[in-house]
């Protein structure tokens, strides 16, 4: 395993901890948001959450962000309407990509499931190009999915 793969281990770990017991949606995510954050340095990381066919925004830390993103639209909502982890090397070159931020440059969004349906999406922002692989899908694929019956 790589250096950032143990990363995420134990930021799994840590956030299955943090969450443990906790019954409460927005304390869950807010925490989820803020460790995952903290342990990388990433520009802007967070939540948003399915309400009819919108994503509207969740816990997060960062700069302030865009509030409502439809289904099919930027990277959020094209990770909601694949139903899969979306990485983005370079924003500018993804068709349709939503800017709440002029200094992101690289993005990684990924789907949060409950009984087959997608409740949310984590969406996580670099100032760097090509910033997210593989392993970052993996990792947060994991977080996700840990995150699953504690929100
Ligand atoms: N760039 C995203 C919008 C959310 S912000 O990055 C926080 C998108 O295209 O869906």
């Amino acid at each position: 395993m790589s250096a950032k793969s143990d990363q995420y281990e134990l930021l799994r770990k840590q956030i299955a901890s943090l969450t443990e017991g906790e019954t409460d949606r927005t304390a869950n995510l807010a925490n989820t948001a803020a460790a995952i954050h903290e342990a990388f340095g990433f520009w802007w990381t967070g939540f948003y959450l399915v309400q009819e066919r919108q994503l509207v925004l969740g816990p997060f830390q960062g700069p302030v962000a865009c509030t409502r993103i439809p289904f099919g639209k930027g990277v959020c909502g094209t990770a909601w309407e694949r139903r899969e982890t979306v990485i983005v090397p370079d924003v500018e070159e993804f068709p349709g990509h939503i800017a709440c931020s002029s200094a992101s440059r690289s993005e990684i969004v990924v789907p949060l499931f409950r009984d087959g349906e997608v409740l949310g999406v984590l969406d996580i922002d670099s100032r760097e190009l090509a910033t997210f692989d593989e392993e970052d899908a993996a990792g947060l694929e994991a977080i996700a999915a840990l995150l699953t019956d504690r929100i």
